[in-house]
C-alpha cells in the first residue's frame, strides 16, 4: 500500500477543466517531482490533496485510508502537511509561534492542565519551543524567532512555512515551489534539507518546482502534468523523453 495514493482526480472551474483524471502513488523515503507549465494545475492538484479544494472526481488515500474532500485540518490530522506558492503565515504572530501552531498535541492543549497540571505544562511548552526553534535553525531564521511574522521578507516568510511543516508530525510532505523567492545563498541548504527529510526521515515528499534541472537532480520519480498526466517515471527516462519537450511547448516561462 503506498503512503500516498492518487486517484482519476479531476476538477473543474466553471467550464474550465484544470485537471482530468490525475493519478500517482509515492512511498515514504521518496521525492516525487512534479513538473508542468504555468498553469497546468500542480498547485491545484496540492489544493486537492491537502484539502482546500475539493476535487469533482477521484480519490486520495494516505496509508489506504480514503482522505478525499475532508477539510485541511483533517488532512493535517492524517499526517499530511504542506507549503504554499505564496506563503501563508499568521503576520501576528512571531516566528517562533508560527511554528509552534503546527504541534497542537500535549497535555497543554487542554486548558484546565494549565490549572490542574501547571508545571507539567510549562514543561512541555519548554520543550515544544525547544523544538521550534530546532526547526527554525534548520532553515537558518533562527533570528526571526521573536520578530512578527509580517515584518518578514516574502522568502523568510516560505522558509518559516518551511519550519512549521517540520515541526509537525506529517509523513507526508507537500512543496509548491519551494525554492521560489528563498535567497539565493540558502537555496542549496533548503534543497539539502529536503533530500534529507525524505531519506534520512523517510517522508514521502511531492515537489512541485518549476526549475526542470532541480527537479531532475532531487527526485527519485518526476510526474510531468498538463491538466492530465503527460508523463511519469525516473528522472533519466523523462528528461530522455521527447513529450517533455511537447508539455512546454506554447508557454514561455519553463526554465528549462
Ligand atoms: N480557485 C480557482 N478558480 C478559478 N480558476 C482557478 C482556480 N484555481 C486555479 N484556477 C485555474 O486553474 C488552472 C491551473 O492553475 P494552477 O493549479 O494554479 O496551475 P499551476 O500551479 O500549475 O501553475 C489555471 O488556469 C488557473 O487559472
Ligand atoms: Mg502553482
Amino acid at each position: 500500500m503506498a503512503t500516498l495514493e492518487v486517484q482519476g482526480v479531476g476538477k473543474s472551474f466553471g467550464g474550465y477543466t484544470a485537471l482530468e483524471d490525475i493519478g500517482l502513488s509515492l512511498d515514504a523515503g521518496s521525492i516525487m517531482g512534479v513538473i508542468g507549465p504555468n498553469g497546468a494545475g500542480k498547485s491545484t492538484l496540492i489544493n486537492i490533496i491537502s484539502g482546500f479544494l475539493k476535487p469533482d472526481t477521484g480519490t486520495v488515500k494516505i496509508n489506504g485510508k480514503d482522505i478525499t474532500g475532508k477539510a485541511p485540518y483533517r488532512v493535517f490530522k492524517s499526517g499530511i502537511a504542506r507549503t504554499f506558492q505564496d506563503s501563508q503565515v499568521f503576520g501576528y504572530m512571531t516566528g517562533l509561534e508560527n511554528v509552534m501552531v503546527s504541534a497542537p498535541w500535549g497535555i497543554g492543549v487542554q486548558e484546565y492542565n494549565v490549572l490542574a497540571r501547571p508545571f507539567a505544562v510549562a514543561r512541555e511548552e519548554k520543550q515544544k519551543r525547544e523544538e521550534a526553534m530546532a526547526h527554525l535553525a534548520q532553515v537558518n531564521i533562527t533570528d526571526k524567532a521573536r520578530s512578527m511574522a509580517q515584518a518578514l521578507s516574502y522568502g523568510q516568510q516560505k522558509l518559516l512555512e518551511f519550519a512549521r511543516m517540520l515541526n509537525s508530525r506529517a509523513n507526508v510532505f507537500l512543496l509548491d515551489e519551494p525554492m521560489a523567492g528563498i535567497h539565493p545563498d540558502l537555496v542549496d541548504g533548503l534543497k539539502a534539507l529536503i533530500v534529507a527529510m525524505a531519506k534520512e526521515h523517510n517522508k514521502a515528499v511531492i515537489l512541485v518546482e518549476h526549475n526542470l534541472k532541480v527537479v531532475m537532480e532531487m527526485s527519485d520519480y518526476v510526474t510531468v502534468i498538463r491538466n492530465s498526466v503527460l508523463l511519469s517515471g525516473t528522472p533519466d527516462a523523462v528528461s530522455k523523453d521527447e513529450r517533455l519537450a511537447g508539455a512546454f511547448l506554447g508557454v514561455t516561462d519553463a526554465t528549462a
